[in-house]
């Protein structure tokens, strides 16, 4: 069974940083094989990940709308949208990485969410480990991917603003009746001064912490992969305190 986790919180909160530095910890851990799915339009998970993405799903489904005549005749549609999402999944160093894109513009998309949930329930099954990187609305986690996380991280920052943020994400997530065996708070850019109450005041489960590491912000700066990061960096020590109640599985 493929083990879930889902990354959610406000626009530059370190979703995307912490997405990537789980599966960095994953990998060399060789606790199997990966799948990322990077389902914020505004992300860069695949440069976090040293991965080149040249189609996402957003584009593929686009494409197919635009010019159906391409299904190739004996081929139903469903069949084809199944191929492509297949053909979208780049392959990286020790991670797959698939790409959502762009959510639909306004009109009935449900039919064809409908089969690219089929699909992306069939790719999941073939992977150990499922990180999605989602937007803060959650968009892409309600329509186009799968419904359901074993963990549900939501990614804050050290301050009572983003921790309130934190909290209404976790009633967001409720709402769209996803189905999240356990949901957690981590505090990105930790500062200690921050009162434990406030993290309690979320009714998130505290899964930890990451500090301020300078060495992310140098990769950041030099668009170099979480793969770069040298295997001592302070903010992996900082993970392998709280990775583990992600990787055990219970
Ligand atoms: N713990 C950290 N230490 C230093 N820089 C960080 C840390 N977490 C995130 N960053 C930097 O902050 C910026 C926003 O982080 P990102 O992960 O892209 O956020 P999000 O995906 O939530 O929008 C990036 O430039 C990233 O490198
Ligand atoms: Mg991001």
């Amino acid at each position: 069974m493929s083990y879930i986790i889902a990354l959610a919180g406000k626009g530059g909160t370190g979703k995307t940083t912490v997405a990537s530095l789980i599966i960095r910890s994953i990998w060399e851990k060789k606790l199997g094989s990966i799948l990322a799915i990077d389902a914020d339009p505004n992300s860069n998970l695949g440069e976090a990940l040293g991965i080149e993405v040249r189609q996402s799903v957003g584009t593929i489904l686009d494409e197919i709308g635009a010019h159906p005549d391409k299904i190739p005749s004996g081929m139903t549609k469903d069949r084809f949208i199944q191929f492509k999402v297949q053909e979208a999944v780049y392959e990286g160093r020790g991670v797959d990485l698939l790409n959502m894109g762009k959510p639909e513009g306004p009109g009935c998309y449900c039919y064809v969410n409908n089969v690219l949930r089929g699909a992306m329930t069939e790719l999941i099954k073939n992977y150990d480990f499922i990180i999605i990187d989602n937007e803060a609305g959650l968009e892409h986690l309600s329509r186009r991917t799968t419904r359901a996380a074993d963990a549900l991280i939501v990614v804050s920052d050290a301050t009572s603003v983003g921790l309130k943020s934190a909290a209404r994400i976790k009633e967001l997530a409720k709402e769209l009746k996803f189905d999240v065996k356990r949901s957690y708070l981590l505090v990105n850019r930790y500062n200690p001064k921050l009162e434990k109450e406030k993290i309690k005041e979320t009714g998130l489960d505290y899964l930890g912490n990451l500090p301020f590491d300078t060495e992310i912000e140098t990769l950041s700066l030099k668009g170099k992969s979480i793969f770069d990061l040298k295997p001592e960096a302070q903010i992996l020590k900082a993970l392998k305190l709280w990775g583990e109640k992600l990787w055990i599985r219970s």
